[in-house]
């Protein structure tokens, strides 16, 4: 191994507009007591008008890189994983880097719906192995609520808005034979499964008629047998084993999901990072989220092993192993 992406910094942004359980409940036929004992979800962070993708990325951006105490300069790549940019095009990824006063470099988003964050860091982590670039932020940004039919209480509760950042930098390993950074990535998509979790877009669907459709138990069931296989084919390519995963930080989608990989991978509740009551099912920005929510309060700490993992819209999945 003659590279390694390091992570050096991470930051998080949600919004101050927080929809409860009982906010939902006025409005659409549900209950607290529905959403907590099937989701896990208590509460979201919602975007309010004029409030868009790349501004919550932007922020989130900005926090990783203070985080990480580099100059804005030394960044030479953005990547967005987002499903929501503000417009078609051009990405949200050069809108954050315009709003960071940074001109060199490149600039794109990834598209891969929940997972975009994990398939953002593989393509990060990619370009740096190749010696392509040496200093990166990953951003996961999303505002699905901007996608939601606030009348259908099957879609409508599960999501909320978010962004989060991570920076990358090149580091030689030097022999290490523990070296901290990105260990593997491993991404998976299937297309025929399309159908079950969709929104189409303006050009289909006609200009604010795009929704989110899915089938929520198909979904559930191809997450639970996805996400298994996904996180021992990341273990297995490392040789190592569940013991040694001090830390899952998983896609927050549904507590009963996450806790059907973490008894997989025979995980005790407390070392499982949790944000989904708060957060809700913010796509690409879950991880990231999470993440940065168990660093800031010291749960991680250096040399910790952490396996990432998400599913969503394609089908798309994957997961990372991070030594910390
Ligand atoms: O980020 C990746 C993408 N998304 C996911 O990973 C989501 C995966 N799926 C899920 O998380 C779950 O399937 C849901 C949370 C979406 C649904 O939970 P479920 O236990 O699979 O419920 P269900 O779809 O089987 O529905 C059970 C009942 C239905 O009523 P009937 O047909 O049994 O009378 C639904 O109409 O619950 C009803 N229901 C609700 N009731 C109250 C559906 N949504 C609601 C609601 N409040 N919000």
């Amino acid at each position: 191994m003659n590279i390694i992406s390091k992570v050096i910094g991470c930051g998080a942004y949600l919004l101050e507009n927080v929809v409860t359980n009982e906010d939902l409940a006025k409005q659409v036929d549900t209950s607290d007591e529905w959403i907590v004992s099937r989701t896990g979800i208590r509460q979201r962070h919602i975007v309010q008008d004029g409030e868009m993708t790349s501004d919550l990325a932007y922020q989130a951006a900005k926090r990783a890189v203070k985080d990480a105490g580099i100059e804005q300069q030394d960044i030479d790549l953005i990547v967005v994983g987002t499903t929501t940019p503000d417009d078609t095009f051009p990405a949200a990824a050069v809108k954050v880097q315009s709003r960071l006063g940074l001109t060199g470099g490149a600039a794109f988003d990834v598209q891969a719906a929940c997972s975009g964050f994990i398939y953002a860091l593989s393509v990060a982590d990619s370009m740096i192995r190749a010696g392509q670039i040496k200093t990166a932020i990953v951003i996961g940004a999303d505002t699905l609520s901007k996608l939601l039919n606030w009348q259908d209480r099957t879609t409508c509760v599960l999501f909320g808005d978010g962004a989060g950042a991570v920076v990358l930098q090149a580091q030689s390993p030097n022999g290490d034979p523990a070296p901290k950074g990105i260990l593997s990535t491993h991404l998976h998509s299937d297309g025929n499964l399309r159908n079950i979790l969709y929104c189409e877009s303006d050009l289909v669907a006609g200009v604010g008629s795009r929704v989110i459709r899915m089938d929520g138990r198909e979904v559930f069931k191809h997450a639970v047998t996805n996400l298994a296989s996904v996180v021992i084919e990341a273990l297995e390519a490392n040789g190592l084993r569940d013991t040694d995963i001090d830390w899952l930080v998983p896609h927050q989608a549904n507590k009963r999901i996450i806790d059907s990989t973490a008894k997989k991978l025979k995980m005790s509740d407390d070392k499982v990072v949790l944000t989904i009551a708060n957060h809700a099912n913010t796509s690409a920005a879950s991880i990231p989220l999470a993440l940065d929510a168990a660093i800031k309060d010291g749960r991680i700490q250096p040399g910790n092993l952490l396996l990432m993992e998400a599913m969503g819209g394609g089908l798309t999945w994957g997961a990372a192993l991070v030594r910390w």
